[in-house]
């Protein structure tokens, strides 16, 4: 039997089935709760339980940081329902107001960019556009209904031709496609957008980054956003890969820099 989970300060609630967590329940009914790993590790989605019983999985036990935390906090990703329950969760107003869309799209152009990095530039149909926040993803839905999921690496304001950057990973059946058989005016379905990695833009704090590899396409996505709307608070980017040919950009950030005297570009290299 399912139980309900209320939200304060929201008001909203929504039923939960004994072996979904408050997490999967929550995104299954369509609230932009806070998220991150869904393993317990980042504490991305952490609230607390207001009032009500919880139940950890014995396969997904309570993830040690938990018994330091201060009573009732809880990993909405690792924790059921034991009860109804009243819990207290930040929602994520600005996701709410997007449109989850499921779209076929033209691969309009393939770029290689490293040996093994590609960037897809991928054409909505005529009169579709995909609305996103800056650092979102999609995911690829691939025929035999597996997903694949890309951060969306150019800024919201073209919504209509989206751009991703694909590493190829080695034994990877997807990105082996990719890079083997997709060409250009192929069609693929796509769904999103997806995720809770987006710019604040009413944050006047500083940006820090922190990207490893295709880790950039999303922050390309909200520093190019950020200098388009002027937003002038100091913006650092520490960009870390193997060698320098992985840096398949690098002439952006460096240009970025040379741009905008409040963004600084750090390229850290592992095998310099
Ligand atoms: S989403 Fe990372 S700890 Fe729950």
């Amino acid at each position: 039997m399912p139980f309900t989970v209320y939200l304060e300060p929201s008001g909203h609630h929504f039923d939960i089935e004994p072996d979904e967590t408050i997490l999967d329940a929550a995104l299954r009914h369509g609230h932009a709760f806070p998220y991150g790993c869904r393993s317990g590790g980042c504490g991305a989605c952490l609230g607390q339980l207001l009032e009500g019983e919880l139940d950890y999985d014995t396969d997904r036990p309570a993830p040690p940081a938990a018994k330091d935390m201060p009573h009732g906090t809880t990993f909405f990703c690792q924790a059921r329902a034991a009860s109804d329950l009243i819990i207290e969760v930040k929602e994520i107003v600005a996701v709410e107001s997007l449109t989850l869309k499921t779209l076929p799209v033209l691969v309009q152009k393939m770029e290689q960019l490293a040996d093994d990095v590609m960037r897809l530039y991928l054409k909505l149909p005529q009169d579709e556009h995909l609305r996103f926040l800056a650092g979102q993803y999609i995911d690829i839905l691939m025929k035999d209904g597996r997903r694949r999921s890309f951060s969306i690496a150019n800024m919201p304001l073209n919504d209509h031709l989206l751009e991703l950057h694909i590493r190829h990973v080695e034994g990877g059946d997807f990105t082996g496609y990719i890079f083997d058989q997709l060409r250009e005016k192929d069609v693929l379905r796509i769904e999103g957008p997806h995720g809770n990695f987006f710019l604040r833009e009413n944050s006047t704090r500083p940006l820090l980054f922190v990207a490893g590899g295709t880790g950039f396409a999303p922050v390309k996505s909200i520093l190019e956003h950020a200098f388009t709307e002027g937003m002038s608070q100091s913006m650092r980017l520490y960009w870390g890969v193997r060698s320098e040919a992985d840096l398949y950009l690098d002439a952006l950030p460096q240009k970025w820099a040379q741009e905008h005297p409040d963004f600084r570009y750090v390229p850290v290299l592992s095998e310099a």
